[in-house]
């Protein structure tokens, strides 16, 4: 079975202590993850050791970065290395995510400079695409997305790609409580696996793991991830609560 993923992305919320009582809450509901499901946190950099010690003891609990530079070192001041998330043993990091694109005007040119840098060091990315709402409204979401996938994506082998995790987050779903149905989120997803299917084969197309995100909580999740084509979510505001991301991660198939 694919892996179906609950990851949690911070942003930039909570103090170290907050963060760190956060995960203590999570870990005390002792939620065993079978071998096909992960949880993963997406925390501040500042945050990503604790939150690795937090972890480290359980089955099936990751850490994730919330983002690393495009180049591989130098003078970049105030930025992080795929490089240095790998010397820190963190084993995930989003890419691409749409407040990124938005307010840091990353292209997807720049992101695909980042998946190959992950990869090069052994970190899952979890690549993040998804279309505007006016985008939306037009009708045009499918080649939205797949312009996304093509520059970002596929200029890697097939061997490459399978190592990627893809979050389809519709930005008119982020933060707003707005989600997508499960119809819409479903569609989507069949949508991306077929496009992944017309460049690396209907089999490969089958081992990605494809995120929903924008919207997600306790009280959607389980119809949400019972889609076939959804394997989990990326979690903002509900990642901030133990008590919703526990369900959440309940929820995963
Ligand atoms: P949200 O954020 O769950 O608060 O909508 C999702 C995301 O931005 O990853």
């Amino acid at each position: 079975m694919r892996k179906q993923i609950a990851a949690a992305n911070w942003k930039m919320n909570l103090t170290f202590q907050q963060g760190e009582k956060l995960l203590d809450d999570i870990l005390r509901a002792d939620i065993r993850l079978k071998s096909h499901r992960h949880a993963v946190f997406a925390v501040p950099f500042p945050y990503l050791l604790m939150a690795r010690s937090e972890v480290e003891e359980e089955t099936n609990y990751y850490v994730a970065a919330q983002n690393c530079y495009h180049k591989k070192n130098g003078a970049f001041t105030g930025e992080v290395s795929a490089e240095m998330l790998h010397s820190l043993a963190i084993p995930y990091c989003i890419i691409g995510h749409s407040e990124r694109r938005e307010h840091f005007h990353e292209t997807n040119a720049m992101l695909s400079e980042k998946l190959d840098l992950c990869l090069e060091h052994f970190i899952t990315p979890i690549f993040c695409c998804g279309e505007p709402l006016p985008i939306r409204e037009a009708g045009t979401q499918n080649q939205f997305v797949e312009l996304q996938l093509k520059e970002s994506l596929f200029h890697l082998s097939a061997d490459q790609a399978k190592m990627v995790v893809i979050a389809y987050e519709p930005i008119w779903a982020i933060g707003t409580g707005k989600t997508a149905t499960s119809a819409q989120a479903q569609e989507m997803h069949a949508f991306v696996r077929s496009i992944l299917a017309s460049q690396y084969g209907p089999e490969v197309a089958g081992e990605f793991s494809i995120l929903y995100g924008g919207s997600v909580k306790a009280n959607n999740a389980t119809e949400l991830f019972a889609c076939p084509d959804v394997d989990g979510g990326l979690v903002g505001g509900a990642s901030l609560v133990a008590t919703d991301f526990i369900e959440i991660m309940k929820a995963l198939k």
